[in-house]
């Protein structure tokens, strides 16, 4: 027998099917109830599903992350970020002829027109680098108004190759900018991320050839930050797709909401946070702080990793390859003492609060000699791939319609206007 929800209201009652673990919200309407037709109330989906998708698969009980069904630490450990935007593009491993044609076209498209860098040269030089990167990555559209054309699937295709191909370069540029450096051009002889390494980096005098351990760890940082289902972000990007937006100016809303400091601004949080502890022997007192709500301990907790985030595993393991081409982080030790009290914590533990994939990739980054302000935008880089797969599978659902909740009405009601003369000061 098909699972049902029994609802009774007053002397109504109804039967709702119960399919995929869920109930239509849109069947509750068929209850009336004093306020109208029974709706849900989930203020920030905490439990509401938004569409249908077969990208990326999380179990946050288990700690479980999958790309297409395949785990996330066995693509980290061997496959390169490249591969996986094809798997995540396509639903496919590519083949050996498929990867090196799609890697191909993607650094055929590296260059990024001069107007662009213009408009994120015309930021103050401090200004931040996402704000930089938001304004380069919605600018696009203008460069290329076919985009507009959503309904054309090769120009969905040329337009996500596209911006996976130059966000590297936007974000280089917006970091370069801040640093008062020239711009530094796509190199054809580098791959995606060397060439991403060698844009930041890259100096007058000398050609810069990263570490290929350094290399590796920024691939392994790329995969594991591609994608993860529907995220704040994600969220973002398929929202404003919804009206029939392209996907240059829908991935600059997903820049715009990775930025705070819950979401993706959270690896710079991080860092914030370990400096203002200074040692590892204030980590009680600000834990006690945390407690007492005083603070966040941020790069823990996750609105579905109710476990471990597999990815934070992947990247501390990543941590150990930097630290031998960098020297190890000073802040390390008060990360791991702050972990090792927090996971033994009943304050933590009652609350399942783990570590999430921002507590320490912004170690990395440091030890890299990323300035804090960059290291959201190394999370926007690679998680352009995913806003992308989730962009083309959200255009393309014909379950989906333009997003637009309801609300709960709290104010006034029928207000007769008051002019001015009579009104109370
Ligand atoms: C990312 O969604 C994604 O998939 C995001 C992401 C991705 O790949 O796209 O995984 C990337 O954004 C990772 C999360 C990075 N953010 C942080 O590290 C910031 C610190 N974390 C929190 O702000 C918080 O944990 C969230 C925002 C991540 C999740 O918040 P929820 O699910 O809304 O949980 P909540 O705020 O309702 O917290 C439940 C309880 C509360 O305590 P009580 O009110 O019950 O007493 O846990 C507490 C919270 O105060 N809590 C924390 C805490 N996180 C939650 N207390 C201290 N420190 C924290 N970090």
């Amino acid at each position: 027998m098909a699972d049902t929800l029994s609802i009774t209201s007053g002397s109504e009652r109804a039967e709702l099917p119960i399919t995929e673990g869920s109930v239509r919200a849109t069947d509750l309407r068929a209850i009336p109830t004093p306020d109208g037709p029974l709706t849900s109330f989930d203020p920030g989906f905490v439990n509401t599903a938004s569409c249908h998708s077969s990208i990326t698969y999380i179990d946050g009980d288990a700690g479980i992350l999958e790309y297409r069904g395949y785990p996330v630490d066995q693509l980290a450990d061997g496959s390169t970020h490249l591969e996986v935007a094809h798997l995540l593009m396509f639903g496919e491993l590519p083949t050996a002829s498929e990867l090196e044609a799609w890697e191909n076209e993607i650094n055929t498209h590296r260059f990024v027109h001069e107007n662009v860098g213009q408009i994120i040269e015309s930021f103050r030089y401090d200004a931040h680098p996402m704000a930089k990167l938001m304004s380069g990555v919605a600018s696009m559209q203008t460069f290329y108004p076919s985009a507009r054309r959503i309904e054309d699937p090769e120009s969905r295709r040329r337009n996500v190759v596209r911006l996976i191909a130059k966000m590297p370069t936007l974000a280089a540029w917006s970091y370069r900018h801040s640093i008062g450096r020239h711009r530094v051009y796509p190199n054809d002889e580098l791959n995606y991320v060397e060439n991403f390494l060698a844009m930041l980096f890259q100096s007058q005098q000398r050609v810069y050839r990263p570490d290929p351990r350094v290399t590796r760890a920024m691939e392994v940082l790329f995969i594991l930050h591609a994608d993860h289902e529907q995220n704040c972000s994600t969220n973002a990007v398929r929202a404003v797709a919804s009206a029939g937006n392209d996907l240059y100016t829908s991935a600059g809303a997903g820049v715009g909401a990775l930025f705070g400091p819950l979401h993706g601004g959270a690896n710079e949080a991080v860092l914030r946070m370990l400096r203002e502890i200074g040692h590892v022997d204030n980590v009680g007192e600000f834990l006690e702080g945390v407690k007492n709500g005083r603070a966040k301990l941020m790069g823990f907790g996750h609105r579905v990793y109710k476990n471990y985030d597999p990815r934070a595993k992947v990247i501390k393991r990543s941590t150990e390859e930097v630290f031998e081409v960098t020297g190890i982080n000073p802040l390390l030790e008060i990360a791991v003492e702050l972990e090792r009290i927090a996971l033994n914590e009943e304050y933590f533990v009652k609350r399942r609060l783990y570590p999430n994939v921002d507590f320490y990739s912004g170690l990395i980054y440091e030890a890299l000699r990323f300035p804090p302000e960059m290291f959201t935008v190394l999370f926007a880089v690679p998680r352009t791939v995913g806003w992308c797969a989730q962009w083309l599978e959200g255009v393309t659902d014909p379950e989906q319609k333009i997003m637009r909740p309801k609300q709960i009405y709290t104010g006034h009601r029928a207000r007769t206007f008051v002019p001015m003369d009579e009104r109370d000061a």
